[in-house]
């Protein structure tokens, strides 16, 4: 669910047409609603509430500063990934204690800042990185908290992109060198086993690879009580799916019904690290036509091929690019009428991978027209960039019936701003 909607034929944020936002900050602009990510946030973690258990709202989907605040206002405590959503989370007033550290390659200097900042724990994914935390625990002389990240080897049936609990990915330890990793850090008093983690895949739609990994993670969580470990944490990671089109994920009460069932012998608190989930739906990216093209049919061919030429590009939105991702296209002010085009639509960039939606049935759109990208709050904004030199968009989070920039577009004096010339050249 989202507030998006349309109101006598125009689209609303909120209580806020789209068209005003878009008359005072201009086109590329993502739009966020408060509201929808305050109730995806509420509805997730209701679905917990009769069980000791933390959301950590996984950074990398939205990391604006002010959803971060509104997330965190709410309860919610962070999975960061980086230094840098270390320091954003923490800027944003998200207690460190309710903050946890995921990610393959953790330098020592992050390590060091997360550490200081006294994070609640790391979810170690190499042996390698285990004697690297220990290291930097000793350094600053404070025992370092820690899970184990396990791949269980589980298939989440998802886009081989974004799968990453099977064997052959790059994340977490399988489940005996895990067990091994656990022991040798058993009586080191730089290291403390406090949980055990695993993270399967996103964009998940169906419940039975999160239970399938919840009952491995749960049988080796066991194994590690039985000798001896006094572990209080599950962190079952992120990954529930979304509505982009016809999907049909389960509603988070379903899913957390589940996990509650698999965990029904355990006393521990589960982390769930949702990030698509509360923020995807809460955003759409707002563009504006700049062409239409028909290209003739080749000879042999009946239809020719029509393009619709927007001001977003794939530097701005890369899901429809690298990952074929369907994202519902709508004008920001309904067209009515039966005709239909089918086209491409596709940005400025100089890339035939460049396109927001391919072979997409539109109603008859004009150059100047605003169309809405809907499903783009979460893996939007974070991944875009300056990739031919244009600025990035705007991003505004309404609530109710205001709006505020929540991140200014750039400027071309942004783009050069850390570049020198040297005057030897
Ligand atoms: N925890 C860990 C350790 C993760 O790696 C991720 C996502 C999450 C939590 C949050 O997963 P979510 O609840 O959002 O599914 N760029 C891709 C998605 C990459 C997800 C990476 N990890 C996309 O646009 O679909």
């Amino acid at each position: 669910m989202h507030y998006f909607e349309y109101h006598h034929g125009e689209l609303l944020a909120e209580k806020v047409p789209v068209k005003k936002i878009v008359e005072e900050v201009g086109t590329p602009v993502y739009i966020y609603s408060a509201a929808t990510l305050r109730r995806h946030l509420q509805v997730f973690s209701e679905a917990f509430s009769d069980i000791p258990h933390l959301i950590c709202y996984s950074v990398k989907a939205n990391s604006n500063l002010a959803i971060l605040k509104l997330l965190g206002k709410l309860g919610a405590g962070a999975d960061i990934v980086s230094g840098g959503e270390l320091y954003r989370a923490l800027k944003a007033g998200i207690p460190p204690e309710k903050i946890v550290f995921s990610g393959v390659g953790k330098t020592e200097r992050e390590m060091e800042e997360a550490l200081s900042a006294g994070i609640l724990m790391f979810n170690v994914e190499s042996l390698g990185e285990l004697e690297a935390l220990r290291r930097v625990a000793q350094k600053i002389g404070k025992p370092a908290p820690f899970s184990i990240r396990v791949n269980p080897n589980v298939d989440p049936k998802t886009h081989p992109y974004i799968s990453t609990g099977l064997k052959k990915n790059k994340f977490g330890l399988p489940e005996e060198v895990a067990f091994e990793a656990y022991r040798k850090a058993k009586d080191d008093p730089f290291l403390h086993p406090l949980g055990i983690d695993c993270h399967i895949g996103s964009q998940l739609t169906e419940i039975s690879p999160f239970t399938e990994a919840l009952r491995r993670l749960k049988e080796l969580y066991q194994r590690l009580l039985a000798e001896g470990f006094e572990l209080r944490y599950l962190d079952l990671g992120g990954g529930l799916g979304i509505v982009y089109g016809n999907e049909e994920p389960p509603p988070p009460a379903e899913y957390a019904e589940a996990l509650k069932q698999e965990l029904r012998d355990l006393s521990c608190t589960l982390i769930l690290e949702p990030g698509r989930v509360i923020a995807g739906n809460a955003g759409i990216l707002v563009t504006r036509v700049l062409y239409v093209k028909s290209n003739p049919p080749s000879p042999g061919e009946k239809e020719g091929k029509n393009f619709v030429i927007v001001d977003a590009g794939m530097n701005d939105l890369i899901r429809p690019a690298f990952y074929q991702a369907y994202h519902r296209i709508l004008p920001v002010r309904e067209i009515s009428g039966e005709e239909t085009i089918v086209a491409d639509v596709v940005g400025p960039i100089c890339e035939s991978g460049d396109f927001l939606a391919k072979e997409r049935t539109l109603p008859p759109i004009s150059p100047g027209d605003l169309l809405a990208v809907f499903s783009a709050g979460a893996y939007g904004f974070v991944m875009s960039s300056n990739y031919n030199s244009r600025p990035r968009a705007a991003e505004v989070l309404v609530d109710g019936e205001r709006f505020f920039v929540v991140r200014k577009r750039e400027t071309y004096e942004d783009l050069v701003r850390l570049e020198t010339i040297p005057e030897e050249v």
